[in-house]
């Protein structure tokens, strides 16, 4: 492998597009909402500038919802119409706008997406959607050679607000619109990379390709090509990237169309597999650990990995409780308050493996931290029966299960319009029988969980459970509900004005007392974006698990912003008591029919389930897991990094040292050994060097490389470690 330049090709693709775009990296902006600052003559000159790539809330606008104004200022050239080779229509792109906007050129509106809070029909958002608005080049408010002013009101319903995620420029379309670069990322072993060029016009287009493909950790290049390319009106043209899974690499491609010089280009990070397969021989995975309370119903499937078939047993195991030796599955009811300590042993054709399992019959359940699935990251609103079997069917057949992901819930959705003459929660049309999902569900080795608010109606506007709640939980309880999330939303105009501690905790006190007096053991989850530290009083209400931040998002910018603050309640966190920073966002994500890969790049995504593992979170996987492509299912099935998060001892990370660039994170497993995790949020690799004083560690550490289950020796007074940008080292210390 040599060095190469890779930076050259990159160069020349933003050097060509710069000489024909008018970039707007920075425009005049104020909160706030006034009429006359769409008009190009009003005098903006005393308004702060802001970044156009990044939202307002990272450029001293923290926590600011509601109304702002953007105003670009920029000459448009008649040579940039004149050289263009349609000269007909002008594109002004204005990159993605949280939530909503209306966009002006010299005081005439030009276009909307979304519906503002006075609209008919009232707010929604069209946060995930490109503003590229297209204009005739005759349209009578351009002033070509002259000064324009494109202004932007913009409405933030909530979280980030404003332009984001690229810069905004105005250019003519061109030729090279008519061609569309689309890279096809492997997902199985079986599939290949990709690259098509697809001509959308009736024209035919020349042009050259360019591919690179390089490691992006060394720059050292991988493979390239270069090729002419002749695209056909209406035709598609395509090529192979072959690249090991295992290989770190990104693709760079660039089309420049011969004709006008113009290109698009492309650039890609590959997922790469760190961790090998389980072995044929058993391995017993899973929680160590289960609460119950005395005479529920205990429900656990032993996990395991091993060539199927694998055979199931146990020593010690209570005379009440019985297990199904072929599905691993125990059930039965303990009523004596006391920890049962049993054997697990599982078997098969290479070998055996056994381990301690003990329940702990009392009053906490969630002993380890929820593992499982829950609909809202994929399907928002869209859920349904169907779609909650597909990914149960998926969870099963992939494996997932034997490596303890259990739980699988529909978030918010599944209810209907009105409740029944007797007052009970029914489900609506697509969920046509809750008790048969159930009993599906638990015949098949899962749990069962559910979604309600304390208010009268869900976030999404569905029926919650206010003035119902024993109803609701009876209901949960016949249906088999396992699990409750619990999501504040309108319970807040029911608090009004009562802003005390005791009022925020009250919906959820009653809750409590409903689901306790059910005959099953129902883990509650909390929802309430972490108002009032609800890890300081969460237990009172029984809580087991607490949302510690508002909704995440598939951005690096959400998953840091949450997983990198999670530090004042790390004290709270215990067996039974979890704080959640939100359900995971990796695979195929979408919040509502639509689904789209996480746009995490793969170190990100190895952060995330670090970072999650590491703090000890609730692991609910937010992707449709029918779709589950093989580095996601790899990320989500290393049973050494999942032990991380289901050990016993229940004790969160600690941030012990936070730079700008680098930080890490340590966690105390109940072996006397540590999980740290060493993190790099810049924009590129770094070599990182901890010394065990910093981190209160004596000398000479055994070190195990957890993604790659590999130990990677003894170290003396440091350990020094690359790692990938927006990445992480996750290891194990001693022990
Ligand atoms: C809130 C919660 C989400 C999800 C939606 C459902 O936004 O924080 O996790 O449950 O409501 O409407």
């Amino acid at each position: 492998m040599r060095k190469i330049f890779i930076l050259t090709l990159l160069f020349i693709s933003t050097q060509v597009s710069s000489q024909q775009d008018i970039s707007l990296p920075t425009a005049k902006f104020k909160t706030g909402d006034i009429p006359a600052w769409s008009q190009a003559s009003f005098d903006d000159s005393q308004w702060p500038s802001i970044k156009t790539n990044t939202p307002w809330e990272q450029q001293g606008y923290a926590d600011y919802n509601g109304f702002a104004w953007y105003r670009f200022h920029f000459k448009l050239p008649a040579s940039l119409r004149d050289n263009s080779y349609w000269k007909d229509s002008l594109r002004i792109f204005l990159a993605k706008i949280d939530d909503v906007d209306e966009v002006f050129i010299n005081g005439v509106k030009i276009g909307q997406k979304g519906s503002f809070p006075e609209n008919s029909g009232g707010y929604s958002t069209a946060w995930n959607e490109t503003r590229e608005y297209h204009l005739s080049t005759k349209h009578p408010a351009l002033q070509w050679d002259k000064d324009n002013v494109i202004a932007v009101r913009v409405y933030d319903g909530g979280g980030a607000g404003g332009i984001f995620s690229a810069i905004p420029f105005v250019n003519m379309m061109d030729l090279i619109d008519g061609v569309k670069m689309n890279l096809h990322i492997a997902s199985t072993r079986d599939d290949k990379n990709t690259l098509t060029l697809v001509n959308n016009i009736q024209k035919k287009i020349y042009g050259k390709l360019s591919i690179v493909v390089t490691d992006p950790g060394t720059d050292t290049l991988i493979t390239q090509s270069k090729k002419d390319v002749e695209l056909v009106a209406g035709n598609n043209f395509s090529i192979n990237i072959p690249v090991e899974s295992s290989q770190r690499a990104t693709i760079s491609a660039v089309f420049r169309e011969q004709q006008t010089g113009k290109s698009i280009n492309t650039n890609q990070t590959l997922p790469y597999i760190l961790t090998p397969p389980p072995p044929a021989t058993p391995r017993i995975n899973g929680a160590k650990v289960l609460g119950a309370r005395p005479g529920s119903p205990i429900y656990y499937k032993i996990a395991a990995t091993g060539e199927k078939p694998l055979h199931y047993t146990a020593e010690n195991l209570p005379a009440e409780l019985s297990l199904d030796r072929k599905t691993g599955i125990i059930t039965g009811k303990l009523t004596e308050r006391k920890d049962y300590h049993i054997k697990l042993v599982v078997i098969n054709t290479k070998g055996n493996d056994k381990r301690d399992l003990t329940i702990k019959v009392g009053d906490v359940l969630a002993l380890t931290p929820p593992m499982g699935w829950n609909s809202w990251n994929c399907w928002g609103l869209s859920v349904s029966d169907e779609k909650v079997k597909a990914s149960a069917q998926a969870l099963i057949d992939k494996g997932l299960i034997d490596h303890g992901w259990t739980f699988m819930n529909i978030d918010d959705g599944w209810e209907a319009e009105k409740r029944q003459p007797d007052n009970m929660i029914a489900a609506n049309k697509k969920f046509p029988d809750m008790k048969g999902l159930g009993d599906w569900l638990h015949g098949n080795g899962l749990k069962f969980g559910i979604y309600s608010s304390p208010g009268p109606r869900t976030c999404g506007g569905y029926l919650g459970s206010y003035k119902n709640e024993l109803n609701d939980a009876i209901t949960y309880s016949n249906w088999g509900i396992d699990y409750l999330k619990y999501d504040w939303c309108s319970y807040g105009n029911i608090a009004g004005k009562d802003t005390s501690l005791a009022g925020y905790e009250k919906p959820y006190f009653v809750m409590r007392d409903a689901l306790q007096k059910q005959p099953r053991d129902i883990v509650f989850s909390l929802c309430q974006y972490g108002m009032k530290d609800v890890w300081k009083w969460g237990p009172e209400v029984n809580g087991n698990l607490w949302r510690t931040t508002g909704d995440i998002e598939d951005t690096w910018q959400s998953l840091s912003n949450i997983g990198f603050h999670q530090t004042k309640q790390f004290a709270y966190a215990k067996p039974g008591r979890w704080n959640d920073p939100d359900m995971l966002i990796v695979g195929q994500v979408g919040w509502g029919e639509n689904l789209h890969p996480t746009r995490l790049t793969p170190d990100e995504q190895y952060t995330h389930i670090s970072l999650w593992c590491l703090l000890s979170a609730p692991l609910l996987i937010g992707c449709d897991i029918s779709k589950m492509d093989d580095f996601t299912l790899n990320l989500l099935t290393n049973d050494e990094v999942i032990a991380v998060d289901q050990d016993p001892l229940g004790k969160q990370a600690q941030q012990i040292i936070a730079t700008d660039n680098v930080q890490v994170w340590m966690k105390e497993l109940e072996d006397g050994s540590k999980a740290l995790g060493i993190f790099n949020l810049s924009g590129h690799d770094l070599s990182v060097s901890v010394n065990w004083n910093d981190l209160g560690l004596h000398a000479n550490q055994k070190v195990h490389d957890l993604w790659r289950q590999k130990d990677l020796g003894s170290f003396k007074d440091s350990f020094s470690t690359k790692v990938a940008s927006h990445g992480v080292t996750l290891v194990k210390v001693g022990g």
